[in-house]
């Protein structure tokens, strides 16, 4: 059988990583599109991929038949517009975090899935690999009894995208093009890995606080209107509350930490120890720190494997579909509403806007 032929939109800074995983996971790469058509020649050297055609329009490439898997890795502003056309082209899609700019382009990717029968995946799921998965074990088996707190901190000393990281793409500064800062770059996958832990609980309110004002040296007339810092408070229907901190840029000692707590036992997974289970067999609290198990393969890799079964018809589940993209969003919306109020919203007011 010949190997699934798959096309890439966008040959910026991550598509390298892109290029990558198609290798790993055997698909054969039929198209390269870029606006700027060195960008995608670039990769098509770098990799061999002698039998890569080159595009600068996106719709051209959509055009062909013989492909069967897109992937999306332009600008934010751009995921919705070309998901959209992907999946009405008859492709399996996958798109860069975060999915898109708004609740509303969530939806109409998900009447595009409905309509088409085509399925579309976001990367923001890249946290369910390493050790989310025995995480996850651990709370279906019960060791955690009932969950009521979440905390997630994650901080840079210096990554703000387009001026310390991938440095000159200035999108990522421009609420037009990125949506956001942080939590648009980093946030979003943390909450996706989260909310996939505690099995998508109803947020029903959040408090949150943005900051930006470290300096730059941007020219004159780039917009740098995101948030470098962003803290949320958000409740669930369950009652469990979660708590995120991120940092693009902080003095201070950079910060990855997940933190669960149940009636039963905790989890702490962070960058400086190993996956840590807290419990209480006896009347004081113990900790076992015995289990290094967790999930090396990296997580791209399992997902390219995983979609190109999806597209020989195999029925799995691949990265986070569009409903969990949208359920991002709705917490990422209420998390800048609340910011721009300087109070407490309720999921309901997201509707009357
Ligand atoms: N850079 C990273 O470390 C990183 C990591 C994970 C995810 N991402 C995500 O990947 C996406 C791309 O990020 P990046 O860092 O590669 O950005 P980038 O600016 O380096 O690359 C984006 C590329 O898209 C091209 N492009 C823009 N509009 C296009 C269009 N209409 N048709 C074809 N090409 C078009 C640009 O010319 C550019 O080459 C973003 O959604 C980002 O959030 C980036």
């Amino acid at each position: 059988m010949s190997a699934t032929k798959v096309g890439l939109i966008g040959c910026g800074d991550i598509s390298g990583g892109h290029c990558r995983s198609y290798q790993a996971a055997g698909l054969d790469v039929a198209a390269l599109c870029d606006l700027d058509r060195a960008r995608a020649e670039r990769r098509k050297k770098e990799f061999s991929f002698n039998n890569a055609d080159i595009y600068t329009d996106y719709k051209e490439l959509l055009a062909r038949n013989d492909i069967k898997i897109v992937t999306v890795a332009t600008p934010v502003a751009m995921h919705a517009p070309i998901t959209i056309a992907a999946l009405r082209a008859g492709k399996q899609v996958a798109c860069e975090k975060p999915s898109t700019l708004s609740r509303a382009e969530n939806k109409a990717i998900i009447a595009a899935e409905e309509e088409t029968g085509n399925r579309v995946m976001f990367f923001s799921s890249r946290m369910r690999g390493g050790y989310t998965p025995l995480c996850r074990q651990y709370i279906a088996d019960g060791k955690l009894g009932d969950l009521y707190r979440v905390d997630v901190r994650y901080w840079r000393r210096r990554g703000r995208p387009g001026l310390d990281c991938v440095v000159g793409a200035h999108w990522f500064l421009n609420k037009k093009l990125a949506g956001g800062g942080v939590v648009m770059d980093m946030g979003q996958y943390f909450m996706d890995q989260v909310l996939h832990l505690a099995g998508w609980p109803v947020i029903t309110s959040v408090a949150a606080w943005t900051h930006r004002g470290f300096p730059s040296d941007l020219p004159t007339g780039v917009p740098f209107d995101v948030e470098e810092h962003c803290t949320i408070f958000a409740r669930t229907e369950p009652g469990c509350l979660f708590t995120f901190d991120f940092a693009w840029i902080a003095n201070h000692t950079p910060q990855r930490c997940v933190t669960l707590l149940g009636s039963r036992g905790g989890i702490r997974m962070s960058d400086d120890a190993p996956f840590t289970f807290f419990e209480e067999p006896h009347k004081w609290h113990w900790m076992n720190t015995t289990t290094e198990w967790q999930n090396k393969t990296k997580e791209q890799d399992v997902m390219y494997g995983l979609l190109a079964a999806a597209a020989r018809g195999e029925d799995v589940c691949v990265g986070t579909t569009a409903r969990e993209a949208l359920a991002i969003t709705e917490l990422t919306d209420m998390t800048f509403l609340s910011a721009e109020r300087g109070r407490e919203v309720s999921r309901k007011e997201l509707d009357t806007l």
